[in-house]
């Protein structure tokens, strides 16, 4: 049976790299604004992966397409696990910029080996039968001393990948997709739901 992807996000960034992980899949990837769903969706999960599987549900109960949804956020040590879920949140209205520098000065006391923080991303789909997959990967790396880059988005800037000596916004889109959270967890679900639609066509 033929079937389309919706994913539950309105951030075109991230879209952008959805479609270049999930292209071989051979299917239609839409957003949430191409498949014409208007809904705002409360993220009042705990974890990721509840935040995920919350927003995948919420279009699922409209379009019953293949629907998944992404949750994520960094997680600095240092300060306790924030912004963790609240991550898109954290000091709500101000610019990433006002933001990724006032992490930075959080962590001035930091000694060199605490300034440790991962990138975490869950992955909710939910299927046309209603059941649900999910996936959780993370990539590690350190809170920079500066920002800097420009690719990316969000916390890029500020997050140092000590293997290539760059922040995740210097690094291009194709390698980011390589090592990311997101791109791990997407290449997971991507496994996942290849199993089931092979599954499907048996
Ligand atoms: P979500 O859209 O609810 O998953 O919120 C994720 C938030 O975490 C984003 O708005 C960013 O602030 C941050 N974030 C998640 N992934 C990344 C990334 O790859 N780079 C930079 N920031 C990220």
């Amino acid at each position: 049976m033929k079937h389309r992807i919706i994913f539950a996000t309105g951030n075109e960034g991230k879209m952008k790299e959805i479609r270049m992980i999930l292209a071989d899949l051979g299917m239609e990837i839409l957003s949430m604004k191409e498949a014409k769903v208007q809904l705002e969706i409360e993220e009042n999960g705990s974890t990721f992966g509840e935040n995920a599987e919350i927003k995948a549900q919420a279009v699922w109960n409209i379009t019953k397409d293949i629907v998944l949804a992404d949750d994520s956020g960094l997680a600095v040590d240092y300060l306790n696990g924030e912004p963790g879920v609240y991550s898109a949140r954290y000091m709500e209205g101000a610019s990433y910029e006002v933001k990724n520098r006032t992490i930075i000065e959080r962590l001035k006391d930091a000694k060199e080996e605490e300034r440790t923080a991962r990138f975490v991303c869950a992955i909710a789909a939910v299927l046309p039968d209603g059941s649900v997959l999910h996936t959780e990967e993370c990539v590690e790396g350190l809170i920079a001393h500066e920002p800097a880059g420009t690719n990316g988005f969000g916390y890029d800037p500020i997050f140092y990948l000590p293997e290539y000596g760059k922040t995740s916004a210097q690094i291009p889109l194709e390698k980011k997709n390589e090592i990311s959270h997101r791109g791990k967890a997407l290449e997971a679900m991507k496994l996942k739901l290849k199993e089931v639609l092979q599954g499907e066509n048996q």
